[in-house]
């Protein structure tokens, strides 16, 4: 399959990509993620991506659509892929869809993960990631590590993204409704967009996106 995941900063996009990829047996290809292991590598990359997302702002759509095409060109993306943070505005859907045209192939849908404002304030205000891998995500009150500050996963330490201050996320908030809702309507003019609210326990929202992406609705 072949998924796009769109939803709000904080919504849970990357804690069920986690699940989702490995349910569907596909890569999870989040933007964030690969921004944030160019950053801790401290490539010419990072350095230019940090400026943009210390801001909230979108990182410039040439980088960010050449970095995306690349990781989707690897061979474990060859059966399908889940993108978490990609297309993020009109130009990128557009950018994706003559990439796959060009290969000869599809998206299958557009999972939509709906919640409200106040909700994502409190998962971002909690959420704390893993140094060695920003796809290990926790929450201090929702879904603790069993040591504080140490990762369950890789028992690399835990921090607080400097993105997620308050400041910061309501001009991410802000970039969502203006540049990355549209790609909604892009997408539904497809016939592809699926929506699901985000609400509720972790495992209960993966329930409702497997249900939803089988019955396509
Ligand atoms: P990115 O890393 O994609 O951040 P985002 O879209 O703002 O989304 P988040 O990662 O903040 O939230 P999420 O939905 O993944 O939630 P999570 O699962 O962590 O992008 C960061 C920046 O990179 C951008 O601002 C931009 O600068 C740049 N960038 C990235 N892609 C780009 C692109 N394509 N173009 C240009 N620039 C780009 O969950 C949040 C918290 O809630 C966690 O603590 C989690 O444990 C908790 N939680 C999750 N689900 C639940 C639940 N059901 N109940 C209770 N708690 C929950
Ligand atoms: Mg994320």
């Amino acid at each position: 399959m072949r998924i796009v995941l769109v939803g709000p900063p904080g919504a849970g996009k990357g804690t069920q990509a986690t699940r989702l990829a490995e349910k569907l047996r596909i890569p999870h290809i989040s933007t964030g993620d690969l921004f944030r292991a160019n950053i801790s590598r401290q490539t010419e990359l990072g350095k230019l991506a940090k400026s943009y997302m210390d801001a909230g702002n979108l990182v410039p759509d040439e980088v960010t659509i050449a970095m995306a095409k690349d990781r989707m060109e690897q061979p474990d993306a060859e059966g399908g892929f889940l993108l978490d943070g990609f297309p993020r505005n009109v130009s990128q859907a557009e950018a994706l869809d003559e990439l796959l045209t060009t290969e000869g192939i599809k998206l299958d849908a557009v999972l939509d993960l709906e919640a409200p404002e106040d909700e994502v304030v409190k998962r971002i205000a909690g959420r704390r990631i893993c140094r060695k891998d920003s796809a290990h995500v926790f929450h201090a009150t929702y879904s603790p590590p069993k040591q504080d500050g140490v990762c369950d996963v890789c028992g690399g330490e835990l921090y607080q993204r400097d993105d997620d201050s308050e400041e910061t996320v309501r001009t991410r908030l802000e970039v969502y409704h203006t540049q990355t809702e549209p790609i909604i309507g892009y997408y539904r003019a497809q016939g592809l967009v699926v929506t699901i609210s985000a609400m509720g326990a972790v495992d209960e929202v993966t329930g409702r996106a497997l249900e939803a992406l089988k019955s396509g609705q």
